[in-house]
């Protein structure tokens, strides 16, 4: 019989059991699930709603049966419907009577809420070391590039010269603020539902605060309705998931591209690629491809979980047991490509001369010949006109803006003297740019250095 079985006469249809059932994803909230167990009956205990005697049988035997998981000695029912009721199932076939007593002022509502929290929070511990792990490879990979000179883009068209490092480090800002934001996100997460009931509150003396200390949380749910039928956090954690990814793939497109016999900026490992089952020659970047393609599905279970919640009345609706799947799925997709995508960054060479070479094409240096001018007097605009010209009539030679003679510089402008050259050399374009947030070689290795500390 069903735990909640005394008021049907009929046993549930199998096919309900199968619809219904969420042990076979929410299992994974094994541990959170006799954590909150535990820290409920100490309560029960401690306030006397139940003997104290009988509090630490729980306690013991809710310990065991979490060694018993571990060790892979616990089989699942199905018909035991969640991992809730799994527990309390096992429970009271070890212990009978007593185990009956553990429900005591709780709701499977308030302890979803409190298990999908927790397993939240242990998860985000996680993706936090992880996110770790990818802003110390940028640093190391910046700091080994502050002086390769690379061509900067805009609508993917050449525009001015920049460095690897800076290119990189654009990207440590990035996971920078996904790491803020999950901190943040944290401190929503971090508060204790349990004592909600089943929607209204219970009866029972609980003491909420003592098992939101024993459990790690920093305060307790203001309203009932609301421990209950908030998911708002396992949403928001979606974002930050799907904004993670967002970076990545677009870190994806760059490592894809720049792999391109095309650019030939970076070599990737072969540890870190593949090959084709027909074209030998292939190698083919199928780690940041799936980076980039994972996206879509983390941004899926975003769109998924907020249009699950969209409809939904006051307070819980078995519908809301659809968050399990979506917030799963799309942590299990980050944690799956942080770390590869990591060790691809890690092996993949840099080629310095190819991208120095790419700085070089498409007068990623016109800006400041226009700027020299302006230095020496010229207004702005007059100097973007001349140096358009020189631009028109370089291509029609197929020269560099730095390849012309000075006698070609001054039948555009008198002003253009032999320190042109120097004025800009690639070099000078990165190194003049030191306004903060530029591409200098100082001002990017003090940001890095900043970071380091
Ligand atoms: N398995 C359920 C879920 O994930 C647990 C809560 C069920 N509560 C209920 N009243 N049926 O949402």
């Amino acid at each position: 019989m069903k735990l909640w079985g005394g008021r049907f006469s009929k046993s549930t249809d199998k096919s309900v059991d199968d619809f219904n059932s969420s042990i076979r994803f929410d299992q994974r909230m094994y541990r959170q699930d006799i954590t909150g167990s535990i820290a409920h009956a100490k309560m029960l205990g401690r306030q006397g709603i139940i003997e104290k005697s009988e509090s630490d049988l729980i306690v013991k035997t809710l310990g065991e049966i979490l060694d018993d998981i571990e060790n892979g000695k616990v089989e699942f029912l199905i018909d035991a419907e969640d991992i809730h009721m799994n527990v309390e199932t096992i429970l009271i076939s070890r212990i009978g009577d007593t185990g009956k007593r553990l429900h005591t002022g709780r709701s499977r509502n308030d302890q979803v809420a409190l298990d999908v929290r927790m397993y939240l929070r242990d998860e985000a511990d996680e993706l936090n070391e992880m996110l770790d792990e990818i802003l110390e490879t940028i640093l190391n990979v910046s700091e080994e590039n502050i002086e390769t000179i690379m061509p900067g883009y805009t609508h993917l068209q050449k525009a001015q010269p920049i460095t690897l490092a800076h290119h990189f480090m654009a990207y440590y800002e990035m996971f920078k603020r996904d790491k803020e934001r999950l901190c943040d996100w944290r401190k929503r997460v971090n508060v204790m539902p349990l004592g909600s009931g089943a929607l209204a509150g219970t009866t029972y003396p609980l003491d909420r605060e003592f098992v939101a200390s024993e459990l790690g949380f920093d305060s307790v749910t203001k309203n009932s309705l609301d421990g209950v039928s908030d998911r708002d956090f396992v949403c928001e954690m979606a974002f930050v998931l799907s904004v993670i990814m967002m970076h990545l793939s677009r870190f994806s497109e760059e490592i894809i591209l720049w792999s391109s016999n095309e650019f030939g900026f970076v070599d990737l490992d072969d540890a870190y690629s593949t090959g084709s089952s027909i074209m030998p020659q292939k190698k083919n970047p199928d780690v940041a491809e799936l980076a980039r393609g994972k996206a879509g599905r983390v941004f899926g279970d975003l769109m998924g979980l907020l249009t699950v919640m969209k409809g939904l009345p006051l307070a819980y609706n078995k519908d809301m047991q659809e968050d399990k799947e979506q917030i799963f799925d799309a942590l299990d997709t980050v944690k799956m490509c942080l770390p590869v995508f990591c060790g691809m960054l890690k092996t993949m060479k840099i080629r310095k001369e190819n991208m120095l070479n790419g700085a070089k094409g498409g007068f990623t240096n016109a800006t400041d010949v226009a700027d020299y001018l302006v230095k020496k007097g010229l207004p702005f605009r007059d100097a973007h006109g001349v140096v358009g010209r020189m631009v028109a009539y370089c291509l029609d030679k197929d020269m560099a803006l730095d390849e012309l003679t000075i006698e070609e510089y001054k039948t555009f402008s008198e002003i253009f003297e032999e320190d042109v050259y120097e004025a800009i050399s690639l070099k000078t374009c990165v190194n003049l740019r030191t306004v903060t947030g530029g591409p200098a070689f100082e001002t990017v290795k003090k940001v890095i250095e900043g970071y380091k500390k």
